[in-house]
């Protein structure tokens, strides 16, 4: 075998690694791009409009109406006469809303929500469980309020900013 024969496949392979690594890095911004913009297109009513399939909407949605409930368990137990009994049903009501609910997300679904939505849904979460605690640790009724307050803000601005559309 003469040099130039044994040369030839090294340049293939090299055009080859080349290809692959330039299609890696391609794949690899592609990924990181959709992370952070979602899967979302501009709606008429100003609001983002994220794109998800019937059952991931479904599943948002469901997880929203729990948000709900939590809410509602911490101020009903806040607003009740019987207050040792009742701290402790605002505490489990924050705590269902804690971070245990964040816990089993698909990640096919949690690449199609924008990076400010997932970081605002995760903080939500994570304070959620510092209210659980709060109460536990008997803070008064206005220091938990504070923290709700700062919690249903989030709620109320992420609806501002965010529709999920039924499928066409
Ligand atoms: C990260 C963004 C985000 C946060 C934070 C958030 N939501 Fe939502 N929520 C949404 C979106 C988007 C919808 C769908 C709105 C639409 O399509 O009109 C929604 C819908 C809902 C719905 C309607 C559910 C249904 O079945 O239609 C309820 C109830 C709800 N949210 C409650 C809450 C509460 C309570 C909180 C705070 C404790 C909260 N959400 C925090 C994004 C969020």
């Amino acid at each position: 075998m003469t040099k130039s024969h044994r040369r030839e496949p090294d340049v293939k392979l090299r055009i080859l690694c080349l290809v692959a690594l330039l299609l890696w890095v391609v794949g690899a911004v592609l990924v990181g791009w959709v992370f952070v913009k979602g899967w979302t297109m501009p709606g008429a009513d100003k609001r983002l409009h994220v794109l998800l399939a019937p059952a991931e909407r479904d599943q948002v949605l469901g997880e929203m109406r729990l948000l709900l409930k939590a809410v509602h368990g911490v101020v009903t137990g806040l607003g009740s006469q019987d207050q040792q009994a009742d701290r402790k049903q605002a505490e489990q009501a924050a705590r269902s809303a804690g971070m245990g609910m964040a816990a089993d997300v698909n990640p096919a679904l949690m690449a199609k929500l924008p990076l400010p939505f997932k970081q605002m849904g995760m903080s939500v979460h994570k304070d959620f469980d510092g209210l659980a605690d709060a109460i536990a640790q008997g803070e008064t009724p206005a220091q938990i309020m504070h923290r709700l307050a700062s919690i249903t803000g989030r709620c109320t601005t992420c609806h501002d900013l965010y529709r999920l559309p039924a499928g066409p």
